[in-house]
This record gives structure tokens, C-alpha cells and sequence, in this order.
């Protein structure tokens, strides 16, 4: 079982024009939950005051899935953090610090030792707090993996129950990342007994493959968004991790908690919120995700539907595929439409209603059904249905 840990209300929410409102990010939570994610994270408490308390507010509304808020690796942080989500029925303190050389070099102007020292203290104090501690390596793929070895150890020993490894940049590579994590597995002491993360941003377009990657090599946890909103290019997409582990399970073997019917009612709620549209083309839940428009793909649709579709739109709350007219459709689906707008022809009348069709769709990029009803109209003079 693969867990799926959502950060859209909180790194999602760092994506710019995606900032929501407490009523909003309750609306969005409660959605979370009926979509079956298996962590919220709910914010940042200690980054605003506002940030305090949506963290607060989802901790008393979600009731079946952890909820955490993000800390940065120092007691005030962690206090805050704590306030937030103490009344939560399963709280979480994500804790995390920055461990490459780049960020410990012109960041956080300290050295390795004492990286070590400050995960050490605070993992150890979140954890006098509060059971379920996620730590995350900030930066972790540009880190040196030996160093990142002796991190992880010190954050399990000092009581993390997850450690997260970020792709904070989008930087790594699918296979690269995949050895990266075995490197992980094999060098750290008491790994087998804690939950391996991981979290990767979008900016090389990589961030869902490479998740699945981190997953072959024994990944348990991913962090993802719906729509795959998030700071810069976004987080690796929820709606398309998870539709790649149900479509190919037979290859990955893996399941998911996820109510897979709740994705399109998911990712329309946030972009309603938000006012974000989502892309045509966006896999799963873009609007041309299960429509077809060209005439060959059109006819295999129409007489068996997977033929050109490996998901069944109905699996993520989808009514149904759409077929869209435009110069390269067929007859077969201008047949289709007609029947569906309620129009009866007999196959001449076709042929001469194709070919009106056909004239019309070279100056007109998509044919809509309006588009139909003026050509019955005005070819037949008569409309039925
Ligand atoms: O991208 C990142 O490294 C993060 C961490 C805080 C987990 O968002
Ligand atoms: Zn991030």
C-alpha cells in the first residue's frame, strides 16, 4: 500500500495565484478526505497567523486522515506546529532542514556536524511532543548521499517515524533517483522500520515519473497535489500518480486508499477556488484527457471504448468520454452526434451532410452542436427531436 500524503494546502497553496481562504481550505479539506488521502498537510502554522489557524480549524473538522503542519527544525517552529495540530484525532510534526551543500553552505551557514546536532535536538523535541514526526531533508537530492545516510539515521534514532527525501528543486532523474533511494535503503541503520517518502517538484516535467521510480525502489509514502499545483512548475500531480498505479497495476503492484471516482470533483473544486484553469491537454482531468477527434480513433472509441482509452473516464467521476468534431472526425462520429442531438438520416443523407460537415470543419477548429443544428437546418430544412 502506497500512502498518500496531499500538501495542496500547503505547498500547492505556495503556487502562485493559488492562495485560499480558511472557508476555502476547509471546503478543499473536507474534499481531501472524501477523495481518501492518507495525510494533510494542512500548512505552515508558524509562517503566518493565518496559516495558524487553518492548520487549527482542519485538525477539528478532518476526522479519518493524519493531519500535519509543516516545521522548520527549531523549537519555536515545532511549538507552534504542535499547537495547531494537537486536537487533531491523528496529528503529525513535519519537521525539516536543509542538507545539501548549497543550502548548508549559503542558507543555513552551518556545517555538516552541526546539521547533525540541530536534527538530533529538535526531532528528539518534536518528538517528546508528539508520536507521528515526519522528517524531511530539504534539498535531498542534491545532497551528498553518504551524509544524507548518517542524517536519516540520526532523525529515526532521535524518533522520526517517516523521513522524506525531496526533489526540492525538480532536479533529479527517474533512474538516478531510483538508485539515489536503494543508496538510502542500504546505507541507513533502521530504515526497514520507518516510512520512506518522497516529494519531488516539477520543474524538468519529471516529478510524477520520477515518484513512480522512487516507488520501485521501495518508496511508501509520496507527496503529491491535486491538479500538481505547487511552488514553480508544481508538485508531482496526485490525480496522475495515482492513475498510473491503478491502470498499471499489474506492473507496480501497488494500491492506493484513493477514491479515484473523487478526482475530477477534486481537482474542479480547487480550480474552481482558486480561479486556476486547468490546461486542455493535462492528463486525467484536462478537458481533452478522454475526448477524440480524429476520425480513426473516433470509429475504435465508438466500437469498443478501449481501443484508444486506458482508463475508464468513469473511474475518476467522469460521465463519459466526449468526441470532438473537427476536420479529422469521421462518419462514424458525425453519425454519433447527430444521433444524439436527436437527428435520424439515412446513409445519402450522410454522405451529403459529411461533406457540408467537411467544409465546414477546415475553417472551423472544433464543430460544436450548434454548429450541427445550422447545417440540419439549413441543408434539410427539418429538425427532429
Ligand atoms: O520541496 C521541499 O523540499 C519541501 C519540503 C519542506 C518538504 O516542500
Ligand atoms: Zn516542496
Amino acid at each position: 500500500m502506497i500512502k498518500i500524503f496531499d500538501t495542496t494546502l500547503r505547498d500547492g497553496e505556495q503556487s502562485p495565484g493559488c492562495s485560499m481562504n480558511l472557508s476555502e481550505k476547509i471546503q478543499m479539506a473536507r474534499q481531501l478526505e472524501r477523495l481518501g488521502v492518507d495525510v494533510i498537510e494542512a500548512g505552515f502554522a508558524s509562517s503566518s497567523p493565518g496559516d495558524f489557524r487553518s492548520v487549527e480549524e482542519l485538525s477539528r473538522v478532518i476526522k479519518n486522515a493524519t493531519v500535519a503542519s509543516l516545521a522548520r527544525c527549531v523549537k519555536k517552529d515545532i511549538d507552534i506546529a504542535y499547537d495547531a495540530v494537537k486536537k487533531a484525532v491523528k496529528p503529525r510534526l513535519h519537521v525539516f532542514l536543509a542538507t545539501s551543500e548549497i543550502h548548508m553552505k549559503y542558507k543555513l551557514e552551518m556545517t555538516e556536524e552541526e546539521v547533525l546536532e540541530r536534527i538530533q535536538k529538535y526531532v528528539s523535541y518534536a518528538k517528546s511532543k508528539c508520536d507521528d514526526i515526519e522528517f524531511s531533508a530539504e534539498d535531498a537530492t542534491r545532497s551528498n548521499v553518504k551524509f544524507l545516510c548518517k542524517v536519516f539515521e540520526t532523525a529515526i534514532e532521535a524518533g522520526a517515524t517517516t523521513i522524506n527525501i525531496p526533489d526540492t528543486v525538480g532536479y533529479v532523474t527517474p533512474n538516478e533517483y531510483h538508485n539515489f533511494i536503494k543508496e538510502i535503503k542500504e546505507g541507513t541503520k533502521g530504515i526497514e522500520n520507518v516510512d520512506i517518502s518522497v516529494h519531488c517538484h516539477n520543474d524538468l516535467g519529471l516529478a510524477v515519473a520520477n515518484s513512480l521510480a522512487a516507488i520501485e525502489a521501495g518508496a511508501t509514502q509520496v507527496e503529491c497535489t491535486i491538479n500538481g499545483i505547487g511552488e514553480r512548475a508544481g508538485n508531482a500531480s496526485l490525480e496522475e500518480l495515482v492513475m498510473a498505479l491503478k491502470t498499471r497495476k499489474d506492473y507496480y503492484k501497488k494500491d492506493t486508499n484513493i477514491v479515484t471516482e473523487e478526482i475530477m470533483n477534486s481537482s474542479n473544486l480547487l480550480s474552481h477556488i482558486t480561479g486556476v484553469k486547468i490546461s486542455p491537454n493535462k492528463p486525467i482531468v484536462g478537458k481533452n484527457a478522454f475526448a477524440h477527434e480524429s476520425g480513426i480513433h473516433q470509429h475504435g472509441v465508438l466500437k469498443e471504448r478501449t481501443t484508444y482509452e486506458i482508463m475508464d473516464p468513469k473511474s475518476i467521476g467522469l460521465n463519459k468520454n466526449s468526441l470532438v468534431l473537427g476536420k479529422h472526425s469521421g462518419k462514424h462520429a458525425l453519425r454519433d452526434k447527430l444521433n444524439e442531438l436527436g437527428y435520424e438520416i439515412n446513409d445519402d443523407e450522410l454522405e451529403e451532410l459529411f461533406v457540408k460537415f467537411k467544409e465546414l470543419s477546415d475553417v472551423k477548429k472544433t464543430v460544436f452542436d450548434e454548429d450541427i443544428h445550422a447545417i440540419m437546418i439549413r441543408e434539410f430544412q427539418k429538425v427532429e427531436g
